[in-house]
């Protein structure tokens, strides 16, 4: 049954187009719940559990037309990836405790949805709900898909990726090493450097305290770069394409230098595209969301899920409580202070 104490929502009152978001340009407060009497056919109530907390809402945020996935509307709640339980149902489909996927879920601690719009969380993989928005989420499957579909890899070969101990960068490093690789992690901290070598990486430096890029690349690839995951963009993405060898594959997952940029003049422009002609070089860029459904999902499914049953594979999760921390846990991802996958337990 959906309860009648007020739910917590949280919106966004404006677009903010450049720059870094403010904890003030959220819109957090309680509202009444819905009622079980206003669902009509094939609509149910959700109550999340976790909320997925990612890098790509930066650009939803900033109003702007043309991207992969449409911008909040202003005044709306913020949608994003969830786990929740259906505690109402008027789908023939879905019944009261029914664990469900909502891609695009509301930051309401309880809201109306159609049942189209949801999915069954496949609990052959995993009863756990955290685990559909952690090891087993949207971030972990970019990983999949960009370095063991995407990036061909082969034994022996040498990997690069940034953000290692974030949601995509810590399943890189272990998928990598799973098959073989020499693996070559970036952190900015100290501690996560530390995590990112006791996941497999065989070498890992903070870009923070690294000094001159292409040097620590060139200490740390002493023989060259065969996969470039990365997940940064900017100047050290620059200075990793001068290090790639030939036939080498550059995955461009994320480029989070580049999300809060004041305009567009900012953008930084890469020198070292040559080495991409010279060393024959192809660069793949992707969106996760093309792979959903996919047979390719049910082999991240059914790999993931045995490896992490089996203790061969470890994810962080970076956990807040409370839909309230949801603004500021966004907010944290842009400074580093998320270690691990960034989620909101309800
Ligand atoms: N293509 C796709 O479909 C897809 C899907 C999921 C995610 N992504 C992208 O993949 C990347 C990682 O996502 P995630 O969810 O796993 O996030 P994450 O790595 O868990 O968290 C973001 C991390 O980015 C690093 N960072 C923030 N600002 C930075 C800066 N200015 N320079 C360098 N590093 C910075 C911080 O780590 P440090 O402390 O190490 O700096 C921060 O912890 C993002 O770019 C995201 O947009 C793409």
């Amino acid at each position: 049954m959906s309860s009648s104490a007020a739910i917590t929502r949280v919106s966004l009152p404006n677009h903010v187009r450049g720059g870094f978001v403010k904890l003030a340009d959220f819109k957090i407060e309680q509202v009444a719940p819905p009622s079980k009497d206003q669902l009509a056919d094939n609509q149910v109530i959700l109550r999340p559990i976790y909320y997925s907390i990612d890098p790509y809402q930066r650009g939803r945020i900033a109003g702007v037309k043309g991207s992969f996935i449409e911008s909040y509307s202003e005044g709306n709640a913020i949608t994003n990836i969830l786990v929740a339980t259906v505690v109402a149902s008027a789908s023939a489909d879905y019944q009261e405790g029914d664990v469900v996927i909502d891609n695009d879920g509301k930051w309401e601690t309880e809201y109306v949805t159609e049942a189209c719009a949801i999915s069954k969380a496949p609990t052959q993989y995993s009863a756990e709900p955290k685990d559909h928005v952690g090891v087993l989420g949207m971030a972990a499957f970019s990983a999949y898909v960009g370095a063991t579909v995407l990036a061909k890899p082969k034994a022996g070969e040498t990997i690069l990726v940034s953000s290692a101990s974030g949601g995509v960068g810590q399943m890189v490093v272990q998928l990598a090493k799973a098959r073989g690789l020499r693996v070559i992690g970036v952190a900015g901290s100290d501690d996560k450097v530390e995590y990112v070598k006791s996941i497999g990486a065989d070498v890992a430096f903070n870009y923070k305290t690294c000094g001159n890029y292409l040097e620590a690349i060139k200490v740390a690839a002493p023989e060259g770069i065969d996969i470039w995951f990365d997940n940064v963009g900017g100047e050290f993405l620059d200075a990793a394409l001068a290090h790639i060898n030939t036939h080498a594959r550059i995955i461009i997952c994320g480029a989070i230098t580049q999300y809060n940029l004041s305009s567009p003049d900012e953008r930084y422009g890469i020198k070292c595209l040559t080495s991409v002609l010279i060393k024959k070089a192809s660069i793949h860029g992707f969106i996760i969301d093309e792979y959903y459904d996919t047979p390719t999902h049910v082999a991240f499914y059914e790999e993931v899920s045995q490896l992490y049953r089996a203790g061969k594979i470890t994810y962080r999760l970076s956990e807040t409580d409370g839909l309230e921390s949801a603004p500021q846990a966004f907010l944290d991802l842009f400074t580093g202070k998320n270690f691990g996958r960034s989620i909101v337990k309800v």
